[in-house]
């Protein structure tokens, strides 16, 4: 997205999953209007992926982790309007003074807020009225920008950039929590019957190839939008690694059920055996045999497995398993992201995230900003594990090579890959 000191042009493109946003150099005195067309973009983006969903479907919560169509987009209207314009455009009325506490996520200093677990109990407001939140949010973000002070307005751009960045995070999981909670319907609906799913891996994408050993930095620098977690940049020490050039198969997937992976426990780590035993784990999330052959549920519906296909909805301790018997390693997110700039990998991006095995944690020096906003990414840095890359899902231009996205262990519904590594050399 266009830093405030610039323009861009935005590329809506319809024949594809994505809103594809660039920036490009120009005149200054456009930057209201290229952020306004911006904004414009992002929500209609939502609202795009939303479009093939009935109310029905748009209420149901199937899993605590995973939220419901129409909270998503009550929620990332609620960003807007508690963090910009509640604070920042004079006059402005809320749409309802119910909604902070029915979507607020998880922002402790933003108030009370609705039991994550109970999202999909919400019949109430209905589509209707939730559309035209969207509605009286956007008129009012558009006002902001047409109307602020030229003083302001770097400030109000640098927040509106976060809820641009935020809301596309939730257009991913939109899409990851439709498809959990369609894969409990014994019927196997289909989000979209032209959904395009990963395609086979170019063979240019076997093999590995080694990264330069010794002081690297990792970590956005420069121009440009990152979330705070990216930073601060800072150097890391790599040893020899060589890091594979493609992302596992479903095809090696198959090798592994079949050799006993999901029934040897010296593969596992005690939590992620606990976990196969506990969920009865014998293939990736939403694997089904039918038949005597493995179909997968999509977001196009119920599809045979491609053998040549990344493999996906996979957990971490899945990965990790998955590694340990083919007597590789996951890379760290270091080396990953090392990989990645020196344009070492295919399908690093727009496929599957990837599992590294670096836990979540803070980068030296990083210190979260004060106030709500502060609460974004910091005080998860416990307890998960760090993904790279990005998804088929992930809106076109939202991810970089420093970007950070992080689930808990056990996590499977997103659209998650592997990525080996071998030390052995
Ligand atoms: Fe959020």
């Amino acid at each position: 997205m266009p830093p405030a000191s610039s323009s861009s042009v935005v590329r809506h493109r319809h024949d594809g999953n994505i809103t594809d946003i660039r920036t490009v150099g120009s005149a200054p005195s456009d930057v209201r209007s290229v952020w306004a067309t911006t904004f414009r973009a992002v929500r209609a983006e939502t609202e795009r992926r939303a479009s093939p969903l009935g109310p029905e479907d748009q209420v149901v919560q199937s899993m605590p982790d995973a939220s419901p169509t129409k909270w998503h987009r009550a929620h990332t209207t609620w960003f807007f309007e508690q963090f910009l314009l509640v604070p920042h455009l004079p006059g402005y009325q809320v749409f309802d003074a119910d909604f902070a506490y029915l979507f607020n996520s998880y922002y402790v200093a933003a108030g009370p807020r609705h039991a994550r677990p109970r999202r999909g109990l919400l019949t109430r407001p209905e589509l209707g009225r939730v559309a035209a939140y969207r509605t009286h949010v956007d008129g009012a973000v558009e006002q902001l920008i047409a109307g602020a002070d030229e003083a302001a307005l770097p400030e109000l751009l640098r927040i509106l950039e976060i809820g641009l960045h935020h809301e596309q995070q939730h257009q991913e999981l939109l899409l990851t929590d439709i498809l959990h909670a369609f894969a409990q319907n014994p019927i196997a609906p289909a989000y979209d019957e032209d959904w395009r799913l990963p395609r086979p891996q170019p063979k240019s994408a076997r093999g590995f190839v080694e990264l330069p050993s010794g002081l690297h930095t990792i970590g956005f620098a420069g121009e440009g939008y990152s979330f705070d977690n990216e930073g601060p940049a800072h150097q890391v020490y790599l040893r020899p690694v060589r890091i594979a050039r493609g992302l596992v198969s479903n095809a090696q997937w198959l090798d592994f059920m079949a050799d006993g992976g999901y029934a040897t426990p010296s593969l596992w780590l005690s939590d992620g055996w606990a976990t196969v035993e506990a969920e009865r784990w014998n293939a990736p999330g939403y694997w089904r045999k039918a038949d005597g052959f493995w179909m997968q549920f999509t977001l196009a519906g119920l599809k045979p497995v491609e053998p040549d296909a990344p493999v996906s909805h996979v957990s971490f301790y899945e990965a990790d398993a998955f590694a340990r018997w083919a007597g590789k390693d996951l890379p760290s997110e270091a080396e990953w992201e090392v990989a990645a700039r020196a344009g070492l990998l295919d399908e690093a991006f727009g496929v599957v995230w990837q599992w590294t095995r670096s836990a979540y944690s803070p980068y030296p020096g990083f210190r979260a900003a004060s106030g709500a906003l502060g609460e974004y990414n910091g005080k998860f840095m416990i307890n998960q594990m760090v993904l790279r890359g990005s998804s088929h899902a992930t809106p076109a231009g939202h991810a970089r090579a420093s970007y950070r996205n992080f689930f808990y262990p056990p996590a499977r519904w997103q659209f998650s890959g592997v990525r080996l590594a071998d030390y052995t050399i």
